[in-house]
């Protein structure tokens, strides 16, 4: 079975009962990230930020898929901390709970250090990282509470390797690096104080996509794709049900042992 076909039906049941918030869950990535969680038997709420024509088709194809999984879109700018703690909250009022976050969306505004201004910087330092953090912060709480969960971050590889015209971004997607360590750690510490252990625990990962087909990529002109192709030893674009899959495999119960790293799914880009 592909990852394409794993992420359309229901295979399984990994992630029966649970509820998965997949912040930009509606389009790209995140989108397939919110079907391979339901492909596991998870309940999902989707976050977008405007583009409410592709939250609704979206949430239709949704039940058209997985007609016995519940499937609710979150409108917010996860760049404001207020969205960010709204949302949340709307996430944990209307599914009862909160096992799974997600922190997917991500935006890029590039330019070369020199032509950067500063609110190219701080919208995406915004976006990608302080989004990332209050939501965390936010659902970390409920999740103590309960004694278990699991917060996957969406990086990228340009966190590893830096990127030309992307100092915004590459600092962002680093940054999470350094948030997932710390959020682990602190759970983990918080949750053994408490005494409130149950084996499934709370952990903290990052994934770092290389080069996927989204809308995303829709920036980049073809020459310049071409030329990164050439630099991916698999040879390909990935393809954005091949990172959810990393994703569902760290949701899971089973997966309590594994906290504080981060998973590259690049073709091999890094080596
Ligand atoms: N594609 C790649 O090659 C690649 C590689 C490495 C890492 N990544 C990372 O993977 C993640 C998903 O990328 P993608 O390519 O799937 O992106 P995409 O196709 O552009 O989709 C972005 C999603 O994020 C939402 N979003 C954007 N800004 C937001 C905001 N301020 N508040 C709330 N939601 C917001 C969008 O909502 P609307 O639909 O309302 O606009 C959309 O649902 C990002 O973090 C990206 O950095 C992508």
């Amino acid at each position: 079975m592909t990852a394409t076909q794993e992420s359309g039906t229901r295979t399984g049941d990994k992630l029966l009962g649970k509820v998965a918030f997949v912040t930009g869950g509606t389009r790209g990535i995140g989108a397939a990230i919110s079907r391979s969680l339901a492909s596991q038997g998870a309940d999902v709420a989707a976050g977008y930020s405007g583009n409410q024509q592709a939250a609704e088709k979206f949430a239709q194809d949704f039940t058209a898929t997985f007609p016995d999984r519940d499937v609710t879109v979150h409108r917010g700018d996860i760049g404001s901390a207020e969205d960010c703690r709204r949302c949340v909250a709307e996430v944990v009022e209307q599914h009862g709970r909160l096992d799974v976050l997600v922190n997917n969306a991500g935006i890029t505004v590039d330019r070369t250090v020199a032509k950067m201004v500063d609110a190219d910087w701080s919208r995406v330092i915004d976006v990608n990282l302080s989004g990332a953090f209050y939501l965390s912060q936010a659902a970390l709480k409920h999740m103590l509470e309960r004694g278990s969960g699991r917060i996957v971050m969406i990086s990228s590889v340009i966190g590893e390797t830096g990127g030309i015209g992307q100092v915004n971004y590459a600092s962002a997607k680093s940054g999470l690096f350094g948030l997932t360590k710390t959020l682990a750690r602190e759970a983990a510490m918080q949750l053994q104080r408490s005494g409130n252990t149950n084996g499934i625990g709370i952990t903290v990962n990052a994934v770092t996509p290389g080069y996927t087909a989204t809308e995303m990529l829709d920036a980049v002109p073809e020459k310049v794709l071409d030329g990164l192709r050439a630099k991916i030893p698999l040879g390909r674009l990935g393809q954005p049900e091949e990172v959810a899959r990393v994703v569902h495999f760290l949701a899971a119960d089973a997966s309590s042992y594994i906290t504080g790293q981060v998973w590259g799914v690049n073709g091999g880009l890094d080596m």
